[in-house]
């Protein structure tokens, strides 16, 4: 099959180079001739684990290529794949959906007659009719379809996520959608027995949503009760595990920390309350979700403040790991930048140290010293506090981290080490659900 994808983000790129690797012809698009320019000699421009090497494989196999010309790109493709940018509108708290109708509007004269275009942009329900109108009054003959099949992709393992996926979910509208969309996915897939739901195309575009704000909900669920347990006197991972073994619950995404961060969760669960909001719908669970992370997010600086024995003006605090979470360079709503901002506004000084995200950190905090040795950035350091659960990190040799500090404090909001072994070291350690 000959597919195009129209934006070469993290979804368009991880999407075309993993269709590539099943063996489809793949074009991809984008305007940024400075990113297309990169991509046609191997530079990827988005940190990925394993992305480089599918990339530079398949482009040398012949199958995946990279134009700025949409028409060249389009020419003979039987499925158009829109994986532009859906950023959330400033002060609105929607998507802002211009780069796919803009897309929709540029691809309605070129695309092949009987072309299958598919969104696989995050988008809200309803936008398939949108784009299916924007196409159709372009193009008044040929049979065109609009389907929608969104993206389960977490950043770090994108490519495992996409090649291996628990499930994979389509929307249409006609029958010839869904069988392009059955054979793009039912072969590779069949030997695994992944379940494809097929659906109509508003339900799977609010199955996106659905899927990340029970997630967030899940994780924020298990925040408050870790804040329970270090009241109580309990332990927050022993909890999760006696919870999440139930089949029922499971046991991912119970890992207590500092809320959770990124491109998706905090986007994705403010414009589903705003779908809710335009058809007077109350989903009062995601409501309190959006509200208690903002505030978890805040109150992460009040554990090192209370660490530090209620004071940290004039004191040095080391950051270990700055992006959303480990494996990506990601720094979008990281809990690192509440917690770093308010620690300064309390008159702290902050070092910081990040295996990858230090270049983008840079550009959002001010007044951070960056160091790439772990070891280098707690030097002379009152705490160290543990934003992002790293593997570097993780482990550090908390020996030769204490020898380094003036003073052995480990606060640690990912439970990454074993608090147990750091305290006996002689760090003073302060942790996530478990009173310490
Ligand atoms: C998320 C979803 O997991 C993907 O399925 C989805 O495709 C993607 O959004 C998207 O909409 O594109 P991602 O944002 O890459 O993926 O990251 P996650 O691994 O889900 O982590 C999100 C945040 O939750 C991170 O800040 C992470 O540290 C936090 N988290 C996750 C926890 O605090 N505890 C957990 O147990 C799990």
């Amino acid at each position: 099959m000959k597919i195009a994808v129209i934006g070469t983000g993290y979804v368009g790129l991880v999407s075309g180079t993993c269709f590539a690797s099943w063996g489809h012809e793949v074009v991809c698009v984008d305007k940024n001739a400075q990113k297309i320019d990169g991509l046609e000699r191997g530079v990827v421009p988005i940190y990925e684990p394993g992305l480089d090497e599918l990339v530079e494989r398949n482009s040398a196999a012949g199958r995946l290529s990279f134009t700025c010309n949409l028409a060249e790109g389009l020419k003979g493709a039987s499925v158009v794949f829109i994986a532009v940018g859906t950023p959330p509108r400033a002060g609105q708290g929607d998507a802002d959906l211009s780069f796919v109708y803009m897309a929709a509007r540029e691809l309605a004269p070129l695309i092949d007659d009987d072309a299958v275009v598919v969104v696989k942009s995050t988008v809200p329900v309803g936008t398939g009719d949108i784009v299916q109108k924007i196409i159709g009054s372009v193009r008044k003959t040929g049979t065109f379809s609009v389907a929608s099949n969104p993206e389960f992709l977490r950043e770090g393992v994108a490519i495992r996520d996409f090649l291996e996926p628990d499930r994979v979910v389509i929307g249409v509208e006609d029958e010839r959608a869904r069988k392009v969309l059955m054979k793009l996915y039912g072969a590779p897939l069949e030997a695994r027995r992944t379940p494809i739901v097929v659906t109509q195309r508003r339900t799977s575009e609010l199955t996106k949503y659905a899927a990340n704000a029970f997630l967030a909900t899940k994780i924020t669920f298990i925040n408050e009760l870790a804040d329970l347990c270090e009241q109580v006197g309990s332990n927050v991972s022993e909890l999760a595990l006696g919870m999440g073994l139930d089949k029922r619950i499971g046991t991912s995404f119970l890992n207590a920390g500092p809320g959770y961060g990124g491109s998706c969760f905090p986007k994705d669960t403010m414009a589903l309350l705003r779908t809710a909001q335009d058809y007077g719908v109350a989903v009062r669970i995601v409501e309190e979700t959006v509200t208690a992370n903002e505030a978890r997010k805040r109150r992460m600086a009040l554990k090192v403040v209370d660490a530090l024995d209620g004071d940290v003006e004039g004191r040095t605090i080391a950051v270990l790991g700055l992006t959303f979470k480990p494996d990506t360079d990601d720094m979008r709503d990281a809990p690192s930048v509440p917690l770093i901002e308010t620690l300064q506004r309390f008159g702290a000084t902050i070092r910081a140290h990040d295996p990858v995200g230090m270049e983008n950190a840079s550009r959002i905090l001010s007044d951070v010293e960056f160091f790439d040795d772990a070891y280098e950035c707690a030097r002379n350091a009152d705490a160290v506090v543990i934003i992002t659960e790293w593997d570097s990190i993780r482990k550090l040799d908390l020996a030769r981290l204490k020898k380094t500090m003036r003073q052995a404090v480990l606060i640690d909001l990912r439970n990454a080490f074993e608090h147990g072994v750091a305290e006996e070291i002689g760090f003073r350690v302060s942790a996530i659900g478990r009173s310490t």
